[in-house]
């Protein structure tokens, strides 16, 4: 499949432009194990890259115009580099647009060059194809134009340009994982640091498989900045009324309790969900430096229901793909991934059970809600990569 996509990708370069290109990028979608919607609040997060990538073919060329060709949506769009770059009504450009201004910004010297990128990353499927894209264009500028970033340079760019020019206040952990991932390794992330571990990725007799509800999470950028606002507020109140508190990481379950009615419901459980999920990620890790997989699936379906119930940011059609794994001996595990509001589950599921459970489950949802769901047995692989020259 990634021979596939490199071949295809060069092939419509050339055809497009005549030329056979110069480099030949690949950037990946990543999953993540645990760790839901705390590496904005200062927790630690488990993502892994994974056999998805966006190919990306690129040469400069001799002036300072860029050509932006997105292959599978037959779309394309050109600008000069000179020019004040602004976001525009393209939104997979603005991906694009967004790490280069933000390279000029911090000094980087740039000249023109045309790209042609084709994914099989879905796309709004909770696999972070919008990071993939930003990481990708940031290493290719990176090596085209020798402009001496690090890899979490480039991965801090990404989240800027996502944050400017897509409207979405994500925090790092998709960048992150897009450009450090390893092959057969989950990152140990910790948000506030960046400081990293890899975790071997041996699930032993268990796989991962995930489950694409096909909905796509449109409601994504307007829940995903609101839940930023409200534990922001949750956490200034919890300061005023415990200074010694300074993020979520030293806050505990008792202080939030002691301020349910002034934190208000709702609040009182985003900030709840956020204090039980940074202790759930080190267990996590613990249980999977054991390979303790009873204890890791536990520990996920109890993620599930917090971002379910107190988080409230998964929807009917991911709890119903939860739900209907959840009485299933094979699977230890399944909660939803990513931003939410549509995407993937992830399951973690006995080796050899998977087609059946896939069958069943597909039957199920196609009856409860008319769709199709698409079904992802993924590896983990490595991150950003230059893969030709
Ligand atoms: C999106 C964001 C990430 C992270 C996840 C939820 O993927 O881009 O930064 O917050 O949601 O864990």
């Amino acid at each position: 499949m990634k021979k596939k996509l490199i071949r295809s990708t060069s092939e419509h370069f050339e055809k497009i432009l005549q030329k056979t290109p110069d480099y030949i990028f690949l950037s990946p979608g990543r999953i993540n194990i645990i760790g839901e919607h705390i590496d904005y609040n200062d927790g630690f997060v488990m993502p892994a890259a994974i056999n998805k990538y966006i190919c990306f073919a690129v040469s400069k060329n001799e002036d300072s115009r860029c050509m932006l060709i997105a292959k599978d949506l037959n779309e394309t769009y050109e600008f000069d580099l000179k020019d004040e770059l602004k976001p525009v009504d393209k939104m997979w450009a603005n991906y694009i647009l967004g790490v280069l201004h933000h390279l000029k910004n911090k000094g980087s010297i740039m000249g023109g060059f045309d790209v042609v990128f084709s994914s099989t990353i879905p796309m709004g499927a909770g696999l972070s194809s919008s990071a993939a894209l930003e990481c990708g264009i940031g290493y290719a500028m990176n090596a085209l134009f020798d402009l001496g970033l690090t890899k979490e340079e480039i991965a801090l760019i990404g989240q800027k340009a996502e944050h400017t020019f897509a409207g979405v206040n994500c925090g790092i952990m998709d960048q992150f994982a897009s450009v450090f991932g390893k092959k057969n390794s989950v990152i140990k992330l910790d948000c506030t640091t960046l400081e990293y571990k890899y975790y071997k990725a041996d699930f032993k007799k268990y796989s991962l498989l995930l489950l694409d509800s096909n909905v796509k999470h449109t409601h994504l950028t307007s829940g995903y900045n609101v839940r930023r606002q409200e534990v922001e507020l949750g956490l200034a109140i919890i300061k005023q009324h415990f200074p010694e508190v300074r993020t979520f990481r030293n806050c505990t379950e008792n202080m939030v309790l002691e301020l349910k009615d002034v934190l208000g419901e709702t609040v009182f459980r985003r900030c709840q969900f956020v204090v039980k999920e940074i202790q759930r990620v080190l267990d996590a890790a613990e249980a999977l430096s054991n390979s303790d997989f009873k204890t890791l699936g536990r520990l996920m379906s109890e993620t599930h229901q917090g971002l379910s119930k107190d988080y409230e940011v998964s929807c009917d059609e991911i709890d119903f793909l939860v739900d209907a794994v959840s009485s299933e001996k094979s699977v230890l595990g399944a909660r939803m991934m990513g931003g939410g509001f549509g995407g993937c589950s992830i399951n973690l599921i006995e080796k050899g059970a998977e087609n059946e459970l896939i069958e069943r489950v597909s039957k199920q949802y196609r009856d409860a809600f008319g769709i199709q769901l698409k079904p992802y047995k993924i590896k983990i692989s490595k991150g950003t990569t230059l893969y030709k020259e």
